[in-house]
């Protein structure tokens, strides 16, 4: 591809810039190699002659060696100048200059790269993993709204930033939102499968020539193979990830993705007002790839070019490129910045680029629900094993089914567990003190609740959180009917993205409450993650009531979760008769078997429904084919002992200060302190 040049290359050119940019200002200075200067010259019309992008590639000499070499001397050379000292103002800038652009080759010589190995039959992994320079993030589900208003963009710091980010300037934004994640893997399959690739009513008119000149069908890299899709990555060919971000799109499928979806992509204003506003609302702003903005790459007005040979560093790009904002996981550490405006031609692939979209207006909440089921369907449908989050159990007639559970006769938990909560509670209220908050994740039906509130009769509010609107506002009727002096601030939504709770709940001691071994259906590091966030939104001096269910013999555990009347049974169907009413799906629910299992290696209970024949289910236009004896994992309840739940806790900065267990069958509750 004549955009990718040789790793030898990008070597070379970072050190030639310095020489150029820096050295060569003295007017005495001599080259090192002068014969260089054409081969490592990338587009400087103002430095003499050059190679051809497209051509660099064809250059088998300088070798290596005497590429290092080259470096190993301006080093020197630049070592020597940093001693003697910089001239503050325009050679200090060009020196940060040119660490920004080194960092900005250490990226293009990873996309590069990659574009040569997919080139080559072998398809060769240049790495058994792929390198990041940032941890992947949990995902996160939602959109996050902005009113109108003045707002300024801009680089404002006085530190480093490119010319094309300054002057900062004034903007007035529409109301608008910004989804709090990256459009995954999963979305642009449903997207190709609604024949995303083939309609030219989703396409702008260059982007549509594009798709048929060159045969567009899916991101670049991406291959359909028998058992679905593979993508080529620096550690080789490997399958498409569903839950992955996408990447390797141009701002032209972004921009089809974006119409398909009923959405847009957002402008660069908008993006860089919600990144400095409320950070902490999204995931992967500038870890995983960068995202199309729908803003052309235009002068910023006032905008003054860098003074000298610099000058053509920038400005002379703005035409007819479209700028992506954030950072992408192959981004040096510390390089990307809020204001960082990245660009590329509408057509091109081999960045590191995804999508990020946005909406006019405020996206409202059920709308945020219905939206992350059907991706979380999408995507657990087409994962293997095949899985959903139990958090979709919970509509209305899930959250009256559990309650039914909590009276079975093999389902201990719920009375063990308020059993033991009522012996403890007295003692642990007498560290709440005066106006404490209590924030209860997962409060369902809120009754474990009231042994808390007899015990701490001085609490100032009670903020329960449930991702079951109608099991929550229920509940708080109800609490807030029988408790007349108590704030009730009752919040719907995701515990796994926890909020600080609402300000009037006051600034008493927060106590967080999580109950129900609800704790055992994340994943260990959604846990970890959780009682991390918890620590931090509940602040200094926090505490929290987490109730565990303790390990046990496998017929006990194994008959709570598969009672005789089959009320557990109907709780796991109640999943399928939930997506075809609010997915229009076609399950055939009473076509699986409800499957309760104790996993020993892992110790947990596991409950799947297993297709009792083979059937093909549909969303849209997506059909997913399960064989018969198929399952799909519904829910997983992790069992604890006392070491488990003292690792967890402390990794995420609690400590374990009691650890009460209750009668056969067992259960504890934890009292953490932050
Ligand atoms: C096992 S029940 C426990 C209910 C109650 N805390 C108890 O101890 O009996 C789990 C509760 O958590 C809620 N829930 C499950 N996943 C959730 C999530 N991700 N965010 C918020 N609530 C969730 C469900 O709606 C349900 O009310």
């Amino acid at each position: 591809m004549p955009e990718a040049s040789p790793g030898k290359w990008h070597l070379g050119h970072v050190s030639w810039f310095f020489e150029t940019m820096i050295l060569a200002r003295r007017m005495d200075y001599v080259p090192v190699a002068p014969e260089l200067n054409a081969v490592f010259n990338s587009y400087y019309e103002a430095l003499g002659a050059r190679v051809e992008r497209g051509d660099r590639g064809l250059m088998t000499r300088p070798s290596l060696a005497a590429v290092m070499a080259y470096r190993e001397e301006i080093d020197r050379r630049m070592e020597v100048r940093l001693t003697e000292g910089l001239e503050e103002g325009l050679e200090r800038y060009l020196f940060d200059l040119g660490l920004n652009h080194e960092q900005q080759h250490q990226e293009l010589f990873v996309m590069d790269m990659l574009n040569l190995m997919s080139r080559s039959p072998l398809e060769p992994a240049a790495y058994d993993v792929e390198p990041r320079t940032s941890a992947v993030q949990a995902r996160r589900d939602g959109w996050v709204g902005f009113e109108s208003g003045l707002t300024e963009i801009g680089a404002q710091e006085r530190s480093f930033a490119f010319d094309n980010e300054r002057p900062a300037h004034k903007v007035w934004l529409e109301p608008f939102s910004l989804a709090a994640d990256l459009t995954r893997n999963a979305d642009w399959i449903a997207f190709m499968e609604d024949g995303g690739y083939r309609r030219p009513e989703l396409w702008l008119s260059d982007g549509w020539a594009r798709v048929k000149a060159e045969d567009w069908t899916a991101p670049l890299y991406w291959r359909e193979e028998e058992g679905g899709w593979s993508v080529m990555t620096l550690a080789g060919r490997r399958p498409v990830d569903p839950s992955a971000p996408v990447r390797h799109v141009s701002f032209y499928e972004a921009d089809a993705f974006a119409r398909w979806s009923g959405r847009r992509l957002p402008t660069e204003a908008e993006w860089e007002h919600a990144a400095r506003s409320d950070p902490e609302a999204f995931a992967n702003l500038t870890s995983e790839v960068w995202q199309w903005t729908a803003s052309a790459y235009a002068p910023y007005p006032g905008f003054i070019p860098t003074e000298g040979t610099a000058a053509e560093y920038n400005g002379k790009f703005m035409a007819n490129q479209m700028v992506l904002r954030g950072g992408a996981f192959a981004t040096p550490e510390g390089h990307a910045r809020v204001s960082y405006r990245n660009f590329y031609y509408p057509h091109q692939r081999w960045m590191f680029a995804g999508v990020r979209l946005a909406a006019d207006g405020a996206q409202a909440a059920d709308g945020d629900a219905h939206d992350a089921f059907r991706r979380e369907m999408i995507e657990g449908l087409s994962h293997r094993p095949r899985s959903l989050s139990p958090k979709w159990f919970y509509d209305a007639e899930g959250s009256r089914l559990f309650e039914e559970i909590t009276r079975l006769p093999e389902y201990y938990p719920t009375r063990q567990e308020a059993a033991l909560l009522r012996r403890v509670a007295p003692e642990w209220a007498k560290r709440f003190g005066p106006a404490a908050v209590l924030v209860e994740l997962g409060s369902g039906a809120s009754e474990k609740t009231r042994i808390v509130l007899e015990a701490a009769s001085n609490l100032a509010a009670y903020v329960p959180i449930d991702i079951s609107s109608t099991a929550l506002t229920a509940a708080a009727e109800r609490i807030r009917a029988d408790y007349p002096g108590l704030k009730v601030l009752p919040v719907v939504g995701d515990f796994e993205h926890l909020r600080p709770p609402p300000d009037e709940a006051g600034g008493g001691r927060r106590i967080g409450f999580f109950p129900g071994s609800t704790i055992g259906n994340l994943t260990p590091e959604a846990a970890a993650a959780l009682l991390r966030s918890a620590r931090e939104v509940l602040g200094e001096g926090g505490l929290f009531i987490l109730g565990v269910d303790l390990v046990k013999s496998p017929e006990v555990l194994v008959a709570a979760y598969d009672d005789a009347q089959g009320v557990t049974a109907a709780f796991n169907r109640n999943l399928l008769v939930r997506a075809n009413r609010e997915l229009g799906m076609d399950f055939a629910p009473e076509a699986f078997e409800h499957v309760a299992v104790w996993n020993a290696g892992r110790s947990r209970i596991e409950m799947h429904l297993r297709a009792s024949r083979s059937m093909t289910v549909h969303l849209d236009k997506l059909a997913f084919h399960l064989g018969q004896g198929e399952t799909i994992h519904t829910e997983s309840s992790r069992k604890f002992d006392e070491a488990a739940v003292k690792v967890l806790a402390e990794a995420a900065g609690w400590s374990l200060a009691a650890f009460e267990i209750s009668e056969a069958p067992s259960v504890a509750l934890a009292l953490l302190v932050a």
